[in-house]
């Protein structure tokens, strides 16, 4: 697992930005796996950047995302597919029918069949992730075992918390998603993790521990062969990590 760390939240989507920069270059015609949550949103407005003023060419570019939240419809402003739209897909040469986000709403059973063909078709170039406070990719939260494929998840009690942020009120926040299970995640052939805001537990847990957790599944990174992760200085002073 390759570790970087970055001055700041600026040079973390600026490194972050180069490794799907480079992907793109050499691949033009790959499937990006791509995440939501305030983490990326630096580095999709690098991207967008580099479409719009360096040429960066999407135009032949296919992407699924990670998860989306149950019972959101996809015109709802926090809806996983606005946030994509809003935050990078409008802003690249991108062809939207070329993006996958599952789908919210509907029969939960038959869109998980829709995500996992979508998902066993895919052969996924880079995979950005996020993650949660309590460890969680895509929404695969702790638990005692994880799943391989797509598949549907009660959210903790301390994503619903994490994540009210975006919502009128903590009500309003979805119980349910549907996410990549940990077997599609750790597929792609390259892994991303670009890291902000108050994850010190997790770093601490994927950082300064040997041990692969269920119960963290960020651990699980330090089994894929190609994985970067990139954090901030401050943080990594934070937990005691000095690379
Ligand atoms: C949500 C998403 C995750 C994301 C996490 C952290 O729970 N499902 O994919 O990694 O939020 O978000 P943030 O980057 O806003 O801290």
């Amino acid at each position: 697992m390759k570790v970087i760390i970055a001055e700041n939240y600026q040079q973390v989507s600026s490194l972050a930005a180069d490794v799907i920069e480079q992907v793109v270059r050499q691949e033009p015609e790959c499937t990006l796996g791509l995440a939501t949550g305030s983490s990326p949103v630096g580095m999709y407005q690098e991207l967008a950047r580099r479409c719009r003023e360096e040429g960066l060419d999407f135009s032949k570019v296919h992407s699924v995302n990670l998860d989306e939240y149950v019972g959101l419809e996809p015109t709802h402003d926090q809806s996983y597919r606005y946030f994509m739209d809003d935050n990078l897909f409008n802003h690249i040469n991108i062809d939207k029918a070329n993006t996958y986000v599952a789908k919210g709403v509907g029969d939960v059973e038959e869109n998980l069949r829709e995500f996992n063909a979508v998902l066993d078709k895919a052969d996924i170039a880079v995979q950005v992730l996020g993650v949660g406070p309590d460890g969680h990719l895509g929404f695969n939260e702790p638990g005692e075992t994880l799943y391989d494929g797509a598949h549907k998840e009660v959210l903790d009690e301390s994503t619903i918390d994490a994540n009210q942020r975006f919502f009128a009120s903590r009500d309003d926040v979805p119980r349910y998603a549907v996410t990549m299970g940990m077997g599609n995640i750790m597929r792609a052939r390259k892994l991303l993790m670009v890291v902000s805001g108050k994850k010190q537990e997790a770093m601490k847990a994927l950082l300064l521990s040997d041990r692969i957790d269920p119960k963290c599944p960020v651990t699980f990174l330090r089994l894929h062969r190609d994985a970067t992760v990139i954090l901030e200085k401050s943080l990594a002073d934070e937990i005691g990590y000095k690379g």
